[in-house]
């Protein structure tokens, strides 16, 4: 079992980051550091880790260091690794949007590549020599390309990526996987399938539906509403990362997923009905008050034009970290979306913060005419 002193988390202060974050410090085994390097794009919020920082940093007991650094940056990226005497990176970092790539690749190619690569290099430069060292690169199962209506994603599935975010993380992935080859670095990497729960930001289907329902606002389904993800409550994702970085074999890709493939628009009819057991329509003072008065959730759901390239449909076999690491999702669909249905309801000051950033502007300007 590897156990790290000073560990690098790239892309902390975003939604799978923090709660990775926020995983890692009630772990017994862990007594490590954890730095955290974020760009705090649109997307990044320390508010996420707010008492994380009161616990464990400076003025606490000293486990938990912010540095507002851009990974493309490797001058800062250096100055961490010498600072820290950085262990372990596990990054995370991205612009992690499909839509946001589709209508602005740009950044997508920065962050994820030329960051990726900027993170490699600084990781090659100071552990030459070293043992005892880990680079486990996040990845995500788009890199698979999409699938008809039976089969499954392999860690051996070509690679097929279709929107620029795919193509972007599946550059990244190559990446990693020949700094392992050529360099010897000693690399991990995971590709898992979409993620829910607290802090993610509120352009990703799940949390947006929830809003927009809370809002009374419609609720927008794109295409047929047929397209299958595969769900993973997000603390499952952290478990499973938290095995790989301590017990998965060096060089080697483990797929990460639910096991619980949903059309959307099951997913969005879902949500309509965990509100209405959380917040019935009728107590519902946005929509009541408003004097919109809905016959219920399901009626503000609107199916629209769809986005570019879709892909149909994604599904991950997990058996290799099941079997290798007897790693297996723990959190059932309908428990994990009650958790997360609540955890929205209860946090109107959190949703107003990131909304206040740019995503508004980003909204008004982007979002496709239907
Ligand atoms: P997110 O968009 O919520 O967070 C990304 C974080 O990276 C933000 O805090 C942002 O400020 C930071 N960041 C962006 N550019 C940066 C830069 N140049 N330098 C430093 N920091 C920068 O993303 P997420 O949903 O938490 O995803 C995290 C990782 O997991 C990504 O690599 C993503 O590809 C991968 N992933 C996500 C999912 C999912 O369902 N969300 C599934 C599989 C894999
Ligand atoms: O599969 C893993 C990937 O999951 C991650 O790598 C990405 O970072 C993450 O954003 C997510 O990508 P998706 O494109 O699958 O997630 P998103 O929440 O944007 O959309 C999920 C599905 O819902 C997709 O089929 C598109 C559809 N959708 C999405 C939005 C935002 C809608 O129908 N309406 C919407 O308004």
């Amino acid at each position: 079992m590897r156990h790290f002193r000073s560990l690098l988390v790239t892309g902390g202060a975003g939604f799978i980051g923090s709660n990775f974050i926020r995983y890692l410090f009630k772990q017994a085994d862990f007594t490590g550091k954890v730095i955290n390097a974020d760009k705090l794009t649109y997307a990044g919020n320390l508010e996420n880790l707010a008492e994380i920082d009161k616990e464990f940093g400076a003025k606490g007991r000293q486990r938990y260091f912010f540095h507002p650094v851009d990974i493309c940056d490797f001058g800062a990226v250096e100055e961490i690794f010498l600072k820290y005497q950085v262990d372990a990176i596990v990054h995370f970092a991205a612009e992690s949007h499909v839509d946001r790539s589709i209508h602005g690749p740009t950044d997508f190619i920065r962050t994820n590549i030329v960051g990726t690569f900027t993170l490699l290099e600084a990781a090659r430069k100071y552990w030459e020599g070293k043992q005892g060292v880990l680079f486990h690169h996040i990845s995500t199962d788009e890199v698979y390309g999409s699938l008809g209506d039976t089969g499954y994603f392999y860690e051996e599935t070509p690679y097929d990526p279709r929107s620029p975010y795919s193509a972007s993380k599946a550059s990244a992935d190559h990446l990693v996987n020949a700094y392992f080859h050529t360099y010897k670095l000693p690399v991990t990497v995971s590709n898992c399938s979409n993620n829910y729960g607290p802090y993610q930001f509120p352009e990703k289907l799940i949390p947006l539906m929830i809003l927009n329902a809370v809002e009374g606002k419609a609720l927008p389904v794109y295409g047929d509403g047929m397209n299958v993800r595969d769900w993973l409550y997000v603390e499952d994702h952290c478990s499973a990362i938290y095995s790989i970085i301590r017990a998965g074999r060096i060089g080697e890709t483990y797929n990460i997923g639910g096991e619980n493939e949903q059309p959307n628009i099951t997913i969005v009819n879902k949500i309509c009905e965990t509100l209405e057991e959380l917040y019935p329509v009728k107590e519902n003072t946005f929509i009541w008050e408003a004097g919109n008065k809905s016959d219920g959730y399901k009626s503000l759901i609107t199916y629209v034009g769809d986005r570019p390239g879709h892909d149909r449909r994604y599904a991950i076999n997990c058996d290799k970290i099941k079997k290798e690491l007897g790693w297996k999702p723990s959190v059932s669909f309908v428990d994990g979306l009650k958790e997360t249905v609540r955890w929205y309801l209860n946090n109107r000051e959190w949703i107003e913060n990131v909304r206040s950033g740019d995503y508004k502007k980003w909204i008004e300007k982007n979002y496709r005419k239907r």
